[in-house]
C-alpha cells in the first residue's frame, strides 16, 4: 500500500487528468464500446473535456504525483481511474470512498454509476467494494454533437450514513 492524498482538483491538475483519462479510458473500454463512441473519445476530446470538469473532480496524490481521479456529479460516480503504475496499490479504493462519501454528503440515498460489460477489472473492484450490478442500460454517453447510448451495466450502492452520536444527531 502507499500514501495516498485525497484533494479537490485544480485546474493546474487538467493536463495529468486528461492523460490518465485517455490511457485508462482505453484500457477499459476498447473492444467493449460502440465504433462510434470510439471515434469521438481522441485525445483531444480528453484535454477538452478535463479542464471543463475540474469542479466535479478530486485528484488522489501519491509523494504529490496525481496518481488517480474520480468524478462526482449529483449521485452518480461518473469517472474513476487511476494511472496503470498505480493500480492495484488502493489508490482507487481511496477515490471511491471518497466519491461515496461526497454522494452521502449531498444527501442522496444511495450513489450509482455505469460501467461497460466487458470491463472486467473495474466491475471487479466495484463488487469487492460492496456495489451491486442492477443489471443492463443504455448510458447517455456526452459526444461532440450530443449524446450516445453506451450498452452499460448500472451499478448501485446504499449512500453511507456518518457516525450517529448518542444524541441522535450526526456527526
Ligand atoms: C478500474 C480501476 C480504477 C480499478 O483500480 P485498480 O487499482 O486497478 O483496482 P484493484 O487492483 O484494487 O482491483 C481490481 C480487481 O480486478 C482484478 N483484476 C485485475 N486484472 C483483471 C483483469 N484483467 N480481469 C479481471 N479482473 C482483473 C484484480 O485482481 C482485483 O480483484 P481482487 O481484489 O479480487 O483481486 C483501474 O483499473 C482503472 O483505472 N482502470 C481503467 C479505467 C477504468 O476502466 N475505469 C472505470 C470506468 S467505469
Amino acid at each position: 500500500m502507499v500514501d495516498v492524498r485525497l484533494r479537490p482538483a485544480t485546474p493546474g491538475d487538467a493536463a495529468a487528468v486528461a492523460r490518465i483519462w485517455h490511457d485508462g479510458w482505453r484500457d477499459g473500454h476498447l473492444g467493449n464500446v460502440p465504433d462510434a463512441l470510439l471515434a469521438v473519445r481522441t485525445p483531444e476530446s480528453f484535454d477538452v473535456r478535463a479542464p471543463q470538469r475540474v469542479a466535479d473532480t478530486t485528484v488522489a496524490t501519491v509523494d504529490g504525483t496525481v496518481a488517480g481521479f474520480v468524478m462526482v456529479v449529483d449521485d452518480e460516480v461518473e469517472q474513476v481511474y487511476v494511472a496503470s503504475t498505480f493500480r492495484g496499490l488502493g489508490v482507487a479504493d481511496h477515490l471511491l470512498a471518497e466519491a461515496e462519501r461526497l454522494v452521502a454528503q449531498a444527501g442522496h440515498a444511495a450513489a450509482w454509476l455505469a460501467v461497460v460489460a466487458g470491463n472486467t477489472r473495474a466491475r471487479r473492484f466495484y463488487e469487492r467494494n460492496g456495489w451491486a450490478d442492477e443489471g443492463p442500460f443504455g448510458y447517455e454517453a456526452s459526444a461532440e454533437d450530443g449524446v450516445l447510448t453506451v450498452p452499460c451495466q448500472r451499478y448501485v450502492k446504499p449512500a453511507q450514513e456518518g457516525p450517529t452520536a448518542p444524541d441522535g444527531t450526526s456527526r
